[in-house]
């Protein structure tokens, strides 16, 4: 057995552990809630060092090396994962129905309930089949691999998803909103369609390249579906396709605060890319070298 001295992330001593030469964090993680209950195992990000990585769960206590001191960080309470992604979806879709289908709750006397235009029927339809879609995949595709996340980042996230759903809903469903050019509606609506079915090509891509109950990682590339050959360009064509879907949504609807949702999710998901392309590049040595991380020749 192995003693282990267990300190918060601020060097103040929580109490002394003992785990088999052989246990993985997990087992450090369960012993930590046992003797401070007031840390259950999701709450712990357990580091070798006190400014140090957060260790994966499945680390082995020996490839700690010779330090017999830990230090954990209380992440504050957590919320499922799947709850935050069904919660945060949810709101987009049923405000912007409510938005577009009662018209006279937001905009008065101007409102008649008969004055959508095609454009902003079909614009209602995209962006539920945007959400409906992201709450199956929620459900049914992904195979995260946390099973919960800061409770804070329910509000961050409801407050970003739900705010521009609002912003949106509110000028396209407007009654005083004029379509753009039919040709670019035409030309949007196949961007956003195509985007769609790519977004969801790699997301079922990703799920098989992980077996059910794990937390493996891989390289991703291409595999028989055309729409996945953009892995030949980019590290994460997921972000990629979701960035060309809604600049699709501002064409078909010629709106601004669509666009800037394009944008804002562009200024987001190039933030993530960036970080996932380091990471892949540092974690396989055979990474394709030929990638960029969001934007082909780009970025
Ligand atoms: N509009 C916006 O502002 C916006 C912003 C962000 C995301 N989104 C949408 O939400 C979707 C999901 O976002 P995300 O950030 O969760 O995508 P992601 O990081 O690419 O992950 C998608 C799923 O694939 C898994 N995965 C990723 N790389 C993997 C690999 N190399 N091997 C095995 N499994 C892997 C992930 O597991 P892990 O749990 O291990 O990561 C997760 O379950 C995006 O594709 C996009 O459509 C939209």
């Amino acid at each position: 057995m192995v003693q282990v001295e267990v300190f918060t992330t601020s060097n103040k001593k929580i109490g002394e552990i003992s785990v088999s030469e052989d246990a993985k964090v997990r087992e450090i993680k369960k012993q930590i809630a046992a003797i401070s209950p007031k840390l259950p195992v999701e709450r712990q990000s357990v580091r070798a060092e006190q400014k140090g990585k957060d260790l994966q769960d499945e680390l082995n206590v020996q490839s700690l090396g010779s330090t017999r001191k830990i230090y954990v960080k209380d992440l504050g309470p957590q919320i499922g994962w799947n709850t935050v992604f069904i919660l945060e979806y949810a709101g987009p879709l049923v405000l912007y129905n409510i938005i577009a289908t009662q018209p006279w709750v937001f905009y008065g006397d101007i409102a008649d309930e008969s004055s959508l235009s095609t454009t902003a029927l079909l614009a209602l339809g995209c962006w539920s089949i945007h959400y409906m879609k992201r709450i199956y995949e929620t459900i049914f595709i992904h195979r995260f691999s946390h099973g919960t996340m800061p409770l804070r980042n329910l509000f961050k996230n409801c407050g970003y998803y739900w705010g521009f759903a609002m912003y949106v809903a509110y000028h396209v469903n407007h009654p005083l909103f004029t379509p753009p050019p039919c040709t670019m509606q035409i030309v949007g609506l196949i961007l956003f369609a195509v985007c769609e079915l790519g977004n969801l090509s790699i997301h079922i891509l990703l799920r098989d390249l992980r077996p059910p109950g794990t937390k493996v990682r891989k390289i991703p590339m291409p595999n028989t579906n055309p729409l996945t050959k953009l892995y030949n360009l980019v590290s994460c064509p997921n972000y990629t396709y979701e960035f060309g879907a809604w600049l699709g949504f501002t064409l078909l609807t010629s709106c601004v605060p669509a666009g800037l949702f394009a944008l804002a999710g562009l200024y987001q998901m190039s933030i993530w890319a960036l970080g996932k392309h380091r990471n892949y590049k540092k974690e396989f040595s055979d990474y394709p070298r030929n990638r960029k991380a969001i934007l082909p020749f780009i970025l």
